[in-house]
């Protein structure tokens, strides 16, 4: 046993559960000044079980009140992924005095027919802003034929066809349905054969309108969908994302969609994530976050009496990059309130930056920096004990990427250790970065978030200090600051 498997990894400004299990966010909905996070969880045990929805609520997106339990399982099944609405006109007929959130979650029948399993969406309903839920007497509501993997709908309301939408995973394609009520659900589309990538069963999608460079009279749709875990991909589970048109019933893909697949993230722990519903129209925010974790490895992370953080939560864009129309995500700006200047140096050469970080010991904090795009440099975080996490820049492939082969507790999968990259662009001469460090994890935003990179690392406690490396020491390095977040 290594001698660093005591480590507080609990991150400082990131939601994880006080005690064990959790995984996929599921049902985030912003209802009455509070924004809604249930997940999946198992409250009894370490590692993947049978699936409740955990609940936390926030004001801020960033500090996170941990709630009793929503969902537990049923004569139906286990509580799978899923979403959640605020049925604002009682099309549901649960609500007769005010409006109230329904929960639309996929019921996981272990044992019954099919190969292994029988998956169906259902219903649940609150009446005191999500502390509890009743279940719907006529679940489930929506079943299928033939698939096994029938999983995680995410539902919105699409007011140009007055209807609900549902988008679901179903085996290796996503099913598109509407409703009027949320309980009678008819087939509209079936989306993804022959198109993205398939090395892995579909799950969790999400389906939203973005405006193309903040123009809001041209809207492009986004799907996100994410893929298993599949012994062939050293990724393992990741997300990837097509832009299109959507008219209610049908998604037709833009053309580069088709051909490329792209990618959310290119860290690796960055999966199953959706969007928040019902965020308010005045605030127009399209806000997502993720599970941190990969199912390459998630049951075996280095943890002690919880497991399964979630991504900061971010705010999604659409915008041209060289020509292409591409998803942006940036931290959500709450997160800027809980900045602590530590330290803001500017046109310094990187040998006069190393030297003022060389005193810093910090744990959870951010980096905001300008680099040079023509010159490679190197910021290392969590160094000590041997160990440190390298956010580089290589100018020769315009590349960023982290390096996580030296970040600590690493060893408890042969597949975590690693180098991840992502090809940026060099605009106007300057690469600017934003870090965001904290206990047991590093997410990289790079030119207004164009590439995310979001990783796990497991340091030790001791390995807080910073460094800066340059292929050139007297580099000019534009800017750099740094903020603790420790909450
Ligand atoms: C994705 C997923 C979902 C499923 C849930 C079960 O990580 O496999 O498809 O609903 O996890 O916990």
């Amino acid at each position: 046993m290594s001698t660093i498997a005591n480590q507080n990894y609990r991150g400082s400004y990131h939601f994880s559960p006080k005690a064990n299990w959790m995984n996929d966010p599921n049902g985030m909905v912003y209802f009455k000044g509070e924004y809604h996070l249930f997940y999946q969880y198992h409250p009894s045990g370490l590692t993947w079980g049978p699936m409740h929805w955990g609940h936390a609520v926030s004001r801020d997106l960033v500090s996170w009140e941990e709630l009793d339990i929503a969902l537990i399982p049923d004569q139906h099944g286990m509580i799978f992924s899923g979403s959640a609405v605020v049925d604002w006109h009682n099309t549901t007929g649960f609500f007769e005095e005010e409006p109230g959130l329904v929960a639309i979650f996929t019921h996981h029948a272990e044992g019954q027919q099919r190969p292994h399993a029988v998956q169906y969406q259902s219903l649940a309903y609150s009446k005191d802003q999500g502390r509890t839920w009743i279940k719907y007497e006529g679940n489930p509501v929506l079943r299928h034929e033939t698939f096994v993997d029938f999983r995680d709908p995410k539902v919105f309301w699409h007011a140009p066809t007055s209807q609900w939408v549902m988008i679901v995973a179903c085996g290796q394609s996503v099913c598109l349905y509407h409703s009027t009520n949320l309980k009678d659900w008819s087939l509209s589309s079936e989306f993804g054969e022959g198109i993205g990538f398939h090395g892995g069963v579909w799950e969790c999608p999400d389906l939203f309108p973005l405006p193309v460079d903040g123009a809001e009279d041209q809207t492009k749709w986004v799907m996100l969908v994410s893929i298993g875990d599949h012994a062939d991909y050293p990724e393992g589970s990741r997300t990837q994302y097509f832009t299109g048109d959507f008219d209610g019933r049908q998604f037709v893909p833009d053309v580069l969609s088709c051909e490329k697949i792209r990618w959310l993230d290119y860290g690796r722990d960055n999966y199953a994530g959706v969007s928040w519903s019902d965020v308010p129209e005045e605030d127009g925010r399209r806000l997502f976050i993720g599970w941190m974790s990969n199912w390459k490895y998630a049951n075996m992370t280095p943890t002690e009496g919880w497991r399964g953080a979630m991504t900061l939560v971010r705010e999604l864009a659409l915008r041209t990059i060289e020509g292409e129309v591409k998803l942006a995500q940036q931290p959500a700006a709450e997160l800027s309130a809980y900045r602590k200047p530590v330290l803001s140096l500017r046109s310094m050469t990187a040998e006069e930056m190393a030297e003022q970080l060389s005193g810093l010991r910090l744990e959870s904090y951010e980096i905001e920096a300008e680099l040079n795009a023509s010159h490679s440099a190197d910021i290392k975080v969590r160094v000590g004990e041997g160990h440190e996490t390298i956010i580089g820049y290589r100018s020769v492939d315009s590349e960023i990427y982290i390096d996580r082969t030296r970040s600590g507790l690493i060893g408890f999968h042969d597949e975590f250790s690693g180098r991840h990259s992502a090809s940026v662009s060099r605009g106007d001469g300057r690469i600017e970065v934003r870090i965001f460090v904290d206990r047991s994890s590093v997410e990289v935003f790079v030119n207004g978030g164009e590439s995310v990179l979001t990783d796990l690392i497991y340091p030790g406690a001791a390995a807080t200090g910073l460094s800066l490396a340059a292929e050139d020491c007297q580099l000019m390095i534009p800017v750099l600051r740094i903020y603790d977040l420790s909450v």
